[in-house]
């Protein structure tokens, strides 16, 4: 791991992010370093913490950035995007209530998380939310990933760059790995794909594309 970007740290082989809240959000280890916070990045439960330790080179947000983030959950790897993007913005979709519910209170101890109870695909029940979003993060597992990335981009067409986490096993069991990534990113539209990270064995079948 060789990485640089503003508001990560790698310190004794492990990712932190400097942070403002010196919660934990899912237990992780918060260390103090010259006056800082930096709230440790776990590999195992953020898949663009393991992408970032596979060597990943194109890294869109910085601490401006405004992100429209696909399939939040409790929210894990939007707490770090929060601390990367301080003066920016994630408006963070999730469509499940219960993981929702923690979504919802981390957000009132930051100012920066607007969390959206809906379905991705019903862009018309959530997109007044939203101003111009500059990055699409996506990590849903469907077997529609592509299309519900194609929809969402190009519906907002400020968005300029994009972070698809593709789920082979969602997609199908029948065919091979390599088969399935390549038919989803094949049916990305508008966006050429500029790097393409394995996350095994941080997270099994799983890959990180970085889209432009
Ligand atoms: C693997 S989890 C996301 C983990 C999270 N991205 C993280 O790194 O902390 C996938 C989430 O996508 C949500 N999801 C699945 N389909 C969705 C859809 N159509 N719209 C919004 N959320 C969806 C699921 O409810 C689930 O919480």
């Amino acid at each position: 791991m060789n990485f640089n970007a503003e508001g990560i740290l790698e310190n004794g082989g492990k990712l932190y992010t400097e942070t403002a809240n010196r919660n934990p959000v899912y237990g992780e280890d918060i260390i103090r370093i010259r006056g800082k916070y930096y709230r440790e990045w776990d590999p195992k439960r953020s898949k663009l913490s393991a992408a970032i330790r596979k060597n990943l080179r194109f890294f869109p947000a910085n601490s401006k950035s405004s992100i429209l983030y696909l399939g939040a959950s409790t929210g894990t790897t939007v707490s770090h995007l929060s601390d990367i993007c301080r003066n920016g913005k994630i408006n963070a979709v999730e469509k499940a209530y219960e993981p929702f519910s923690k979504l919802l209170k981390l957000s009132e101890s930051r100012n920066n998380i607007y969390p959206i109870l809906e379905d991705a695909l019903k862009i018309e029940k959530y997109s007044h939310f939203i101003d111009k979003p500059e990055i699409l993060y996506q990590d849903i597992a469907q077997r529609n990933q592509a299309q519900i990335f194609n929809e969402v981009s190009s519906h907002f067409k400020s968005i300029e760059s994009g972070i698809l986490i593709v789920k082979v096993r969602a997609v199908t069991s029948r065919r091979g790995n390599e088969d399935i990534l390549k038919s989803q990113l094949e049916g990305i539209e508008n966006y050429r794909v500029k790097q393409l990270v394995d996350l095994s064995p941080y997270s099994i079948a799983n890959y990180l594309a970085v889209l432009s």
